[in-house]
């Protein structure tokens, strides 16, 4: 059977075009900056967030690891919301690596009150860490794909610029944010310091990420990724698709949008499962308590109807829709959720 994977935007394969751009990539040793596919790639993404100088990182962990290691000291706090992707699914990195702490607060789908965010910000005394870091996550990826919008992100910078501390936005999904908000991606970007965006999930590309910041931050970013051993060589073979995918990737997000929603809907005509989230991107998450089945249940059933999901919270299965995906594949997913349903529904 032919399975239709809704796990995540990560599971794309490079399309032809992708690959011929890999063969043919022009290339040289990164690490002496020597690259001219990816200092092309760096260029172009610079450009686009706005930022003064951009660096090819390869995954979204490492650029938000970069970030940290780049911005903060030893013994510093991080705000950040408390269902973030760095604080819940990257191994602990920011303990292990850069030796600072996270303030986790509450939020409204990636959302934290003003009021909170300026709140736990540190006054200075002997006893205090010092805050160096405002973090957000954009879209929220354990809301659903919620975005964050661009006069909460106003606020938040101008708190941070109060108290001198830059804000940093993981963008893994930047441009479903964008696409969504119908918006250019510097409008988004102009409320950060620094920002990370995946160019391996809902653009498509096989490999990486970028962080964008000023020239300086870049350059000291530059040396923490060389330590970490993210010093590629002939990188350009990489960023040959991803610069591609850069450049004509945003069409696609349109379509995951829709189908998104068409999962969505066809979710919310099934009694007792529910769909938890606005659909505002390219994830559905579906919460099947009513049915008295757990989430692995469900994904389990799933995988049986043809249909691969991810367990999300022990009663949240989250569905992705991502650029392989056609629209009969979504007719077959539906089909096969449906038929899940059937036997679960209670
Ligand atoms: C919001 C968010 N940030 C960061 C990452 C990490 O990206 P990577 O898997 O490339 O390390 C992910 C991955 O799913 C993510 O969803």
């Amino acid at each position: 059977m032919n399975l239709i994977d809704l796990r995540s935007d990560t599971v794309t394969k490079p399309s032809a075009e992708m690959r011929e751009a890999m063969a043919n990539a022009v290339v040289g040793d990164d690490v002496y900056e020597e690259d001219p596919t990816v200092l092309e790639l760096e260029a172009y993404a610079a450009k686009l967030t706005g930022k003064e100088a951009a660096l090819f990182v390869t995954s979204g962990t490492q650029g938000n690891q970069v970030a940290v290691l780049t911005h903060m000291r030893q013994g510093e706090e991080i705000i950040m919301d408390d269902r973030a992707h760095v604080f819940l699914y990257e191994g602990g990195a920011t303990a292990a690596l850069a030796g600072v702490q996270s303030r986790t607060l509450p939020s409204d789908n990636g959302k934290m009150k003003i009021e909170e965010i300026a709140g736990a910000i540190r006054m200075s005394d002997v006893h205090f860490p010092d805050t160096g870091l405002i973090w957000l996550e954009n879209t929220h990826n354990k809301s659903g794909g919620r975005v964050l919008p661009i006069d909460y992100l106003a606020q938040v910078k101008s708190l941070a610029d109060e108290h001198r501390i830059p804000v940093h936005m993981d963008g893994a999904r930047l441009f479903n944010a964008a696409v969504a908000s119908d918006v250019e991606i510097s409008r988004i970007t102009e409320h950060t310091t620094s920002v990370q965006f995946c160019l391996s999930k809902g653009l498509g590309a096989p490999v990486g990420s970028i962080l964008a910041g000023d020239k300086e931050f870049i350059s000291r970013a530059r040396k923490w990724r060389k330590r970490l051993g993210g010093g590629l060589r002939q990188a350009g073979v990489l960023a040959a698709p991803a610069l591609l995918a850069l450049k004509n990737g945003l069409d696609f997000l349109k379509i995951d949008h829709l189908h998104a929603n068409m999962l969505a809907e066809a979710v919310a005509k099934l009694d007792r499962v529910k769909v938890e989230n606005e659909v505002e991107t390219n994830m559905v998450l579906v919460n099947t308590s009513e049915t008295g089945k757990t989430s692995e249940d469900w994904v389990a059933e799933m995988k049986r109807q043809g249909v691969l999901a991810v367990p999300y919270g022990p009663l949240t299965v989250r569905l992705t829709t991502h650029r392989d995906l056609t629209e009969s594949d979504m007719k077959q997913a539906i089909a096969g959720i449906t038929n899940a349903w059937k036997q679960l529904k209670g």
